[in-house]
């Protein structure tokens, strides 16, 4: 084909497919329109590096092109008649920047579709302008970093059939603005309103929603007091969410004419009067999940069991999750005959069952079964025998667990996709494990597992995906029989001897917390640029492994590389010298590697954790990495560091940081007052929960690290610890502006002067300042008054030829010289962000993990 018709072809293609709203003969979006549009995206940067690499982006805003047409944009839709723009979806296009009032956005009035899901507008208000677009009928803003209170002005858009506002943590929803909105917007179907705040609204305000409600979703509101049990009777309720973090929420289902059409009924941790029977009418519910629901058992009628039989006329059912539900009792409905037969997944987990129940046996349908947490402790081997399915079994924590053996038939387990059995007290690979060929995902964590793995014993699992066998007793690893493994974890066993490359597979791979030593295989690297695959997540950590590492580690798709507390040693190699480099997290605690730190550090854009503590490395201070946007950690403690830390006029310097420990170095000088101006940005993150910003590979990681940070670090943040140092001269006036400190601890050192006054000072006691002898004034019983000698202070070069200056600035408060809690491998993942893209962080693992976990 001539080049030319090939181009018209192209033309003619892109008119008709990929942007199906364009008339022929074309017809021109109107010029302030398009430069409306054009400002419009101008006024952001746009930055995939904000976003989390799992959630998929398209940088659509990118290829717009002044002058041209712009219904021939991507993400944009004009009306074939007009050339007006009348749709606009730019979500998950990696826009980073705030949304002013005066957008060009605003003078789009044609709009009746506009999507911004999923964008970093950085914490900026809601507009009061939006009201102006009064033409939409679909607002969805989740996830795009919205803060402070809705306007009133929403309500002007009395057009809307889909409003969707959720995740937005900073979003408030003001009682009466609620009020406003939901009596105005008359013609609306979905409303959104997950992660905001509402706690203000009265729950009797629902009531006065439109009468076409069809979707209502609330996710950790906080809404209080009593919610309307008529908003149940709404003619077209399909889907109603309700999750609440607290039980602060009582609701009602109606006793009698609860019909209709509602196909999910979800409600989370709120009070439930009772669960009457007319949920039994409810023909058309498909899911019913009702976690951790408390029910008022003081009711006269109520007595703790749940009669499954209620359910029984339900033939749509599909999911049922009645899991942490302790108090319910489910024996007593044990040999019922259900005709549930389109149940796909049944949860109860957490419900206090002592005994698999027999009606599970009928469950044709069934494909995922979930019974952990319970007190189960012998399986029937013939329980299975009826079922096609299911195809996920999970009974970890039921322990211990086994199979009933004076039984005359062999277990028989359905085909599985996934079976869990952490925590079972299970002693070996069981003989079934062989005829498990489709199995991708099994996990028996912290069991009793002992023996090796070697070529004659194992030829099971060559299609397994996932396999975590931490915390067991294996000694010997020789063989990997998991040609396919992409998440292999084998931490916390008693393996001996030389570490074995994990299979070319492999992306994620934990062999943390045991016996091996000897030199890393080069093998381990996959350097093949043809492989698709690559190691994402490295944990060596806490083993006896030895040489130098080698140099492909710092390659690729690296995110996560812990090799701490092993005896690695030589020049640390370059990292980041690809393109786009991933490494968000590296620690090399406690080895021995010394020379300078490589400069391609420097490249590392998306470091948020560096840890080189505890080697032998000789450099002066790594000023160079004070521009990494999202550096939070920086650890040099114990090393050959020296010279001044440097100072910088540059606001942005280390401006991220909040935990750096520069202690027992080589570092001389005083305190770099810059540093307490530049670390106000701590103050803005301090009341933001942390999250768990590694690959996210696996549920158990996930909420192990979870776990973690809510235990130790959190409370502690708003704590500083300089104590047991050498630091001289006087306290720096700056820290008073640090005003969400609530510790602080400066004994022991040689601090002299006046204590500063004022704000929080006021009220830390004499405990923090103990022996620093040269301090005075409130709280220490020196006073400063004007017959006390001025206190000494000494010029720079006299402190310099006095002390080698060891200091440390550490923002957690533990004791001295103990800095900070990176105990084991896990907590190393806790990072903090911003609350908003923390949400977004957290569902887009909970994607990976239903991915992960669940059957494709
Ligand atoms: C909007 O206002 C900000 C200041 O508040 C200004 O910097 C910006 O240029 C204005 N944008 C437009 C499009 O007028
Ligand atoms: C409600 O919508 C109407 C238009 O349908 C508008 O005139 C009125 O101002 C709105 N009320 C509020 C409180 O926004
Ligand atoms: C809003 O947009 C996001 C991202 O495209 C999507 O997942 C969500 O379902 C949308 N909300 C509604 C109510 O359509
Ligand atoms: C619902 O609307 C009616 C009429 O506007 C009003 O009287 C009532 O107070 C509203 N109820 C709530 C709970 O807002
Ligand atoms: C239930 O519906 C019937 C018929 O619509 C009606 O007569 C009856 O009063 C309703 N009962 C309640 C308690 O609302
Ligand atoms: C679990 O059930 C047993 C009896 O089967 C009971 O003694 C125990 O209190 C229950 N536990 C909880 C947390 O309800
Ligand atoms: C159980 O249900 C099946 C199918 O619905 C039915 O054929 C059978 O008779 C029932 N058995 C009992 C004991 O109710
Ligand atoms: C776990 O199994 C071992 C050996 O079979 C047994 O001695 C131990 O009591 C079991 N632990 C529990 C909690 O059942
Ligand atoms: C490991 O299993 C034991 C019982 O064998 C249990 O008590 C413990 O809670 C489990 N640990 C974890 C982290 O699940
Ligand atoms: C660790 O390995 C070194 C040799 O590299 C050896 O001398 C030492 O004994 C080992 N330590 C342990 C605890 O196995
Ligand atoms: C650090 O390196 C310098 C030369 O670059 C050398 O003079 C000094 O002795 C080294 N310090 C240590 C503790 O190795
Ligand atoms: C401040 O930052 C700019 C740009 O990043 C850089 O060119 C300049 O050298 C820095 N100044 C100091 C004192 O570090």
């Amino acid at each position: 084909m001539k080049g030319w018709l090939i181009h018209l072809y192209f033309l003619l293609f892109s008119l008709f497919f990929s942007s199906n709203s364009c008339a022929l003969p074309l017809l021109s979006c109107p010029h302030d329109q398009s430069a409306a549009l054009n400002q419009f995206s101008n006024s952001f940067s746009v930055d995939c590096s904000y976003f989390d690499p799992w959630e998929a982006h398209m940088t659509k805003t990118i290829s717009w092109m002044e002058g041209t047409n712009c219904c021939l944009w991507d993400g944009v839709n004009t009306d074939t008649e007009t050339g007006n723009v009348i749709a606009l979806d730019l979500s998950f296009s990696c826009l980073v920047g705030p949304l002013q009032s005066n957008s060009t956005l605003f003078l789009l009035s044609h709009l009746r579709q506009l999507n911004l899901a999923g964008n970093n507008f950085n914490m900026s208000p809601m507009a009061s302008q939006f009201g102006q677009l009064t033409s939409l009928t679909h607002l969805n803003i989740s996830g795009s970093g919205f803060s402070g209170k809705i306007p009133l002005a929403i309500s002007h858009l009395s057009e809307l059939l889909s409003l969707d506002l959720s995740g937005n943590y900073g979003l408030i929803f003001e009682g009466h603005v609620f009020e406003n909105v939901v009596k105005n917007l008359t013609q609306l179907r979905h409303l959104h309103l997950s992660n905001i705040d509402m706690s203000s609204v009265v729950p009797t305000s629902f009531l006065n929603m439109s009468s076409y409600i069809t979707t209502l979703i609330l996710e950790e509101n906080g809404l209080q007091g009593k919610f309307p049990e008529d908003v149940f009777h709404f003619p077209y309720l399909q889907k109603f969410d309700l999750f609440e973090i607290e039980n602060q929420l009582e609701l009602k289902f109606p006793k009698t004419n609860w019909s209709g059409p509602l196909k999910s009924l979800q409600v989370r941790r709120a009070y439930l009067q009772e669960l009457p029977d007319s949920i039994g009418n409810l023909r058309s519910l498909e899911i019913l999940d009702l976690l951790r629901i408390q029910l008022r058992l003081n009711s006269d009628k109520f007595n703790g069991n749940f009669e499954l039989d209620k359910l029984s006329e339900l033939s749509k059912l599909e999911v049922l999750s009645l899991s942490d539900n302790a108090l319910l009792s489910f024996t007593s409905v044990s040999n019922a005959n259900y005709s549930l037969s389109n149940l796909a997944r049944l949860e109860l987990s957490s419900c206090n069952i002592s005994e698999f129940p027999n009606f599970v046996r009928n469950l044709e349908g069934l494909t995922d079964l979930d019974l952990s947490y319970n007190r189960i402790h012998v399986i029937e081997a013939d329980m299975f025998l009826k079922l096609k399915g299911p195809k996920v079994l999970d009974l970890s924590h039921n322990i211990p667990l086994s199979v009933r053996d004076d039984s005359e038939v062999d277990l028989v387990l359905p085909i599985l996709n996934s079976l869990l059995l952490s925590s079972c007290n299970i002693t070996e690979l069981s003989n079934f494990l062989t005829t498990q060929e489709s199995l991708k995902y099994l996990h028996l964590s912290n069991n009793s597992i002992q023996g090796q793995i070697t070529e004659q014993e194992n030829n099971w699992g060559s299609n397994l995906l996932t396999l975590d066998l931490s915390d067991n007793l294996l000694t010997a690893l020789e063989y990997y029989p998991w040609k396919s493994i992409q998440v292999l974890v084998l931490g916390s066993n008693l393996l001996e001897g030389p570490l074995l490359a994990p299979p070319p597979s492999t992306m994620v791979f934990i062999i943390s917390n045991n016996r091996l030593n000897g030199e890393v295989p080069s093998s381990i690297c996959n350097c093949n640029p043809e492989s698709s695959n690559f190691i994402v997540y490295l944990d060596l950590s806490y083993n006896n492994l030895s040489g130098a590492i080698s140099k492909c580690l710092g390659f690729r798709q690296l995110s996560i590389s812990d090799l701490q507390m092993n005896n690695f040693n030589g020049n640390i190699p370059d990292f980041c010298v690809e393109r786009d480099p991933k490494l968000r997290i590296l620690n090399l605690n406690n080895n021995d590697f010394d020379g300078p730190l490589p400069k391609s550090l420097a490249n590392c854009l998306r470091l948020e954790v560096l840890n080189l503590g505890n080697n032998m490395i000789n450099d002066t201070f790594p000023h160079w990495l004070g521009d990494l946007p999202w550096l939070r950690v920086l650890v040099l403690r114990s090393n050959y560091f020296h010279g001044q830390i440097a100072h910088s006029a540059n606001e942005s310097h280390f401006s991220t940081l909040q935990i750096l420990d520069l202690s027992h170095n080589k570092f001389s000088g005083f305190l770099p007052t810059t540093y307490f101006t530049n670390f106000k940005g701590m103050m803005y993150l301090a009341n933001v929960p942390m999250v768990y910003i590694g690959p996210s590979a696996d549920q158990h990681y996930y909420t192990e690290s979870l776990v973690v940070t809510m235990k130790g670090n959190l409370a502690a943040l708003e704590s500083l610890d300089l104590s047991c140092n050498k630091l001289v001269g006087e306290i720096p006036s700056e820290l008073t502006d640090l005003n969400f400190l609530e510790v602080i601890n400066l004994s022991e050192n040689q601090l002299v002067g006046l204590i500063p006054q004022g704000k929080q000072f006021n009220t830390f006691l004499n405990d923090s300042y103990v022996g620093n002898t040269g301090l005075c004034g409130f709280p220490v019983s020196k006073s400063c008054g004007r017959g006390d000698p001025p206190p000494a202070i000494l010029e720079e070069e006299e402190v310099n030829s006095a002390f080698g200056l060891d200091w440390k600035f550490v923002m957690m408060g533990y004791g001295c010289g103990l800095v900070f809690g990176f105990s084991a491998g896990y907590i190393m993942m806790t990072i903090r962000r911003p609350k908003w893209l923390a949400g977004m962080v957290q569902r887009a693992g909970n994607r990976v993990l239903r991915r992960i976990n669940k059957n494709h």
